[in-house]
């Protein structure tokens, strides 16, 4: 396939990324960016656990092509925070004891944090409503609520 380099910003730093345009944003960001916070699930858009924010708004990176990103801003799970300083969203995660594999708290994080952003208060059910198709096959959910419900106080 054709391959061009491709300007990015990520996590407010620019990239140049020798990529396919189709390439799906998610095989960038972990293979080229290194970022490994968006996760592959399904790559069908179906789970969530590869979700990042695009301008702030939740965003499957699977089933994005890489070109669609240019000239905005990504931002994935390691732009919230580091392991020594997490965001807020992070935070009540780890304090609500929110995994148990983990595998699809990056989407869950992601995505309270996009609606945090755009509602900072918002009821249980529009907390259930937004994360209703975010897949864990653990059945954390109930913590991953709480979790939710903390980020917001
Ligand atoms: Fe992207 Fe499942 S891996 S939605």
């Amino acid at each position: 396939p054709d391959c061009a380099v491709l300007a990015l910003r990520v996590n407010g730093r620019a990239h140049r990324v020798p990529a396919a345009p189709d390439t799906p944003l998610l095989h960038v960001l972990r293979n080229d960016l290194a970022l490994n916070g968006p996760k592959f699930g399904c790559g069908l858009g179906e789970c969530g656990a590869c979700t990042v924010l695009i301008d702030g708004v939740a965003a499957r990176s699977c089933v994005i092509p890489v070109r669609a990103a240019r000239g905005r801003e990504v931002t994935t799970l390691e732009g919230l925070g580091t392991r020594a300083q997490p965001g807020a969203t992070q935070q009540a995660f780890i304090e609500c004891q929110a995994a148990q594999c983990g595998y699809c708290l990056n989407g869950m994080i992601m995505t309270v944090e996009a609606l945090l952003r755009r509602n900072p208060r918002p009821t249980e059910d529009e907390l259930r409503s937004e994360l209703h198709h975010n897949l864990c096959r653990c059945g954390t959910h109930i913590e991953i609520l709480r979790a939710g419900l903390r980020a917001a106080q």
